[in-house]
């Protein structure tokens, strides 16, 4: 399982400005945070609560699904192209990087075991999807289109452009090329997708967007490229088993939630830097940082009173942004937590070898690059430490499926149970919605001609 060390944000060591009393705050929440974890689960197959998200890890019928689609097509597409945005591509994105093998599309097709290259589009910048079109060949890329609404702007216009290339190149057999992912029964996706015959696959109701990546949403690019989802389905099973403990002793997310919440509320400390000290585990930073900001910064808490919180989640990677931002870290404003992820175990070794006699760097010779990234982890963490700046760190074993089920399981717990704590809607985001608007009626969408008066008025 994966371990959790906290001690980095205890009084003892950080003094009491910047430390918590935690033994003490267990005993004081422990009470409510058995409450939170009971309600969740007996919440959680409610229709409207948004809480099926607990129930993924045992759909044994979606794992089955995809990987009986992903074995009938095998062999048939040189490229996947994921198309979505937000909670519809980060968590594929951030899972492919993980377990694939490093710089995948660039692999040879032997050295990929002659499975695909896999692109996640998740932006509509004109250039980027021009350069990306100039490179792949439609005719042999399998689009797996994923929206939940089915009528998000950036995806369908992407969709749009896709579609019309590849029914221009292959005729009506285009739609051998096109899988979807997207509600059940409502939306202009599963309404298109229905009249054109796609293949489909469902996400879940009451599963939002930045807590799918169990469902089909990332289940059925894991199984286009091989990854085994079975493991990393049981990484899901095992810590919500372990998540379920009521003891905020034995409950690692409960533990993690409660230290941030605390650590912003009383402490000052609202910025959460989430820093892995893995290349792989990178994009894991940018799924956190949705499900992070988008459930937890809110106007309004759950009474109707008008809070404005949300700790902000920063991105960073060790050890590339030691040389910068930790600067910042050490002796800037002390308002942040630290996350750090570290890996026990890196799949390979390399040597550094002995070729400089040098004082300067003589010394590094004969060692691995496996130890320098453990060292320089080590001693940022002590580092800021002396400089009484809270963090924590979460251990994974090694970089495989079933210990990445497990933390961004762990992660979405820890997410939902801090939600609880600052009494707030997690799983809406009415935040988004002014912007979507205005762009609607820039766009010139029927039934925004309102907002569109508004906004010539506010841009002049
Ligand atoms: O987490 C969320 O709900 C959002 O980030 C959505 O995933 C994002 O807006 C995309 O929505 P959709 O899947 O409807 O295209």
């Amino acid at each position: 399982m994966l371990e959790f060390d906290y001690r980095n944000v205890r009084a003892e060591i950080l003094g009491e400005e910047n430390g918590l009393n935690l033994d003490a705050e267990f005993n004081n929440y422990n009470e409510k945070i058995a409450k939170i974890i009971n309600d969740l689960n007996s919440r959680k197959d409610k229709p409207g609560q948004w809480l099926q998200w607990l129930n993924l890890g045992y759909s044994e019928e979606t794992v089955w699904l995809v990987k009986e689609y992903a074995a009938m097509i095998k062999g048939r597409f040189e490229n996947i192209l994921v198309l979505g945005i937000g909670g519809s591509a980060l968590g594929g994105c951030a899972v492919c990087e993980a377990l694939l093998k490093p710089y995948w599309n660039l692999l040879t097709e032997e050295q990929r075991d002659n499975l695909p290259r896999i692109f996640f589009l998740d932006n509509i910048d004109p250039d980027q999807m021009n350069a990306l079109l100039d490179i792949l060949d439609l005719k042999k890329t399998l689009v797996n289109v994923i929206t939940k609404s089915g009528s998000t702007a950036e995806t369908m216009s992407q969709f749009m452009i896709i579609k019309d290339r590849l029914e221009k190149e292959l005729g009506d057999n285009y739609i051998r090329n096109i899988v979807a992912t997207t509600d059940q029964n409502v939306g202009i996706l599963r309404q298109i997708s229905n009249e054109e015959g796609y293949k489909t696959f469902v996400i879940p109701d009451d599963v939002g967007g930045r807590f799918s990546v169990f469902s089909a949403v990332g289940l059925l690019p894991f199984a286009l490229v091989d990854i085994n989802i079975e493991e990393l389905m049981q990484g899901v099973k095992d810590m919500d088993l372990a998540l379920k403990n009521t003891d905020i002793r034995h409950n690692i997310a409960a533990q993690n939630a409660l230290i941030h919440y605390l650590m912003d509320t009383q402490k000052g400390k609202n910025i959460t830097v989430m820093m892995p000290y893995s290349s792989r585990l990178k994009y894991i930073s940018d799924w956190f940082a949705q499900l992070w900001a988008e459930s937890l910064g809110k106007e309004n808490d759950n009474n109707g009173n008008r809070v404005n919180i949300g700790p902000t989640p920063v991105k960073a990677l060790g050890a590339t942004d030691q040389h910068s931002q930790i600067q910042l870290y050490n002796e800037g404003p002390n308002n942040k937590l630290i996350n750090f992820i570290r890996v026990k175990e890196f799949d390979t070794t390399l040597e550094i070898p002995k070729i400089f006699g040098f004082t300067g760097i003589g010394y590094l010779g004969g060692k691995t690059i496996n130890d320098l990234i453990n060292s320089e982890a080590n001693a940022t963490r002590v580092a800021l430490t002396d400089y009484k700046r809270p963090n924590v760190t979460i251990y994974l074993d090694k970089v495989d499926a079933y210990n990445i089920g497990q933390l961004l399981y762990m992660l979405e717990v820890q997410t939902a149970i801090a939600g609880e704590l600052y009494n707030i809607n997690t799983y809406n985001q009415p935040g988004v919605e002014q912007a979507k608007n205005y762009t609607y009626a820039l766009m010139g969408r029927a039934g925004y001609e309102e907002s569109a008066e508004d906004l010539k008025r506010k841009m002049s």
